[in-house]
């Protein structure tokens, strides 16, 4: 397939492209702004695999959207682009509802227009927080950051554009995120480093708050399914096969990384901070897709990338990263 892949130079954006291209051998063309999160080294091995194109640009950008579509000839536009951090979306929510709002109605607009098939990537956080029991694709969009509330938003659009204009989207809902190439602004990759350089390990409020994680590769499959099997104007979840504390995550990186637990540091609890996502996935597991990569199993594979590719993380952890580190926390990394 020729896909348009916006959002591609991200954390998922990147497994996903990557394993379109080796896995089926697609041809993808990357639209991304690069924003801070946005690094052309997550897709620097795939400069040369056949077809493959980068191009920088905003999905809120109407002729940029046009140009990619038209030099690609992309067949499907699946769209990973985003601001994804919560604790940014509460700080900053602009640069949210421009993105979320604005930017996937470019991009369904240009879907319309040419009859091209769209998948939004969402998140179980428009679901909002669940105490026991499981989110389906029936449950009541109840977002509550800024973050989950505009991720919704674009869902509803989304739908609205398959209802009133018959454009062939589908939506895929995925759990907590983890694996190579993930911005150190999120729990797993913020832990990791900062247990290999002796930082303190920042833990909000009792860490009791439990994740449902999904290793990215198992997400990207999940996406790639939906992609070619999912019914238009469906919904499908994605969740991981595995629930865990945030604090039991953290002990586990203190333990795989050598560090010490006396780094584990209780700090001031995230506003309106969720306690709990749960993700049942029966509708894209009926479509043949199920997660393979255990949490236990897939920890250790990260912590060890971590350690393995300093050349990734290094020029974030001294650039932009680091005045963001010391604005969300109040201290300075080491
Ligand atoms: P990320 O922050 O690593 O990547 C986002 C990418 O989008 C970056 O490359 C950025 O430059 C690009 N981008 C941002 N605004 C843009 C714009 N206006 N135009 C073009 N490009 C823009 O995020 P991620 O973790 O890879 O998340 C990708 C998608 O998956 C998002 O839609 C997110 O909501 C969703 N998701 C993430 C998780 C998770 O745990 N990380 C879980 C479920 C769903
Ligand atoms: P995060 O990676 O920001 O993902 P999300 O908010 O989308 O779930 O956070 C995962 C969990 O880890 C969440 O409960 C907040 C918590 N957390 C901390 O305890 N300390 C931190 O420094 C960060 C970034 C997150």
């Amino acid at each position: 397939m020729k896909l348009l892949v916006c959002g591609g130079a991200g954390f998922i954006g990147s497994t996903f492209a990557r394993a379109r291209v080796r896995e089926h051998g697609d041809e993808v063309a990357v639209l991304d702004k690069l924003t801070y999160a946005g690094r052309e080294e997550n897709i620097q091995d795939l400069a040369d695999a056949p077809g493959f194109s980068f191009v920088r640009g905003a999905i809120e950008d109407a002729a940029a959207v046009a140009g990619v579509l038209d030099a690609s000839g992309a067949e499907a536009i699946v769209n990973f682009a985003a601001e994804t951090h919560v604790d940014r979306s509460i700080a900053e929510p602009d640069a949210f509802v421009a993105t979320h709002a604005f930017g996937t109605y470019v991009l369904l607009e240009a879907a319309r227009e040419r009859e091209l098939r769209y998948v939004q990537v969402s998140t179980d956080e428009v679901y909002g927080s669940i105490e026991v029991g499981t989110f389906t694709e029936d449950s009541p969009l109840r977002p509550s950051s800024p973050y989950s509330a505009t991720k919704a938003g674009a869902d509803l659009l989304v739908q609205s554009y398959f209802h009133t204009y018959g454009v062939p989207a589908v939506i895929c809902r995925g759990s907590n995120n983890y694996g190579p190439y993930q911005y150190p602004e999120k729990l797993i990759p913020l832990m990791v480093l900062n247990a290999l350089h002796g930082d303190a390990l920042p833990v909000y409020g009792d860490g009791m708050q439990v994740r449902n994680w999904i290793h990215s590769s198992d997400f990207a499959a999940a996406i790639g399914r939906v992609l070619v099997d999912g019914v238009a104007g469906e919904v499908y979840n994605a969740g991981g096969p595995d629930e865990q504390a945030n604090i039991d995550v953290i002990r586990r990186i203190v333990e795989l990384t050598g560090a010490d637990s006396s780094q584990i540091e209780h700090v001031t609890d995230r506003p309106g901070h969720d306690r709990r996502y749960s993700l049942s996935s029966e509708r894209v597991r009926a479509l043949g897709w199920q997660p393979v990569v255990r949490f236990e199993e897939g920890i250790e594979q990260t912590v060890a990338w971590y350690r393995d590719n300093s050349w990734w993380w290094e020029p974030i952890r001294s650039g932009e990263y680091r005045a963001y580190y010391e604005r969300q926390y109040g201290r300075s990394l080491r």
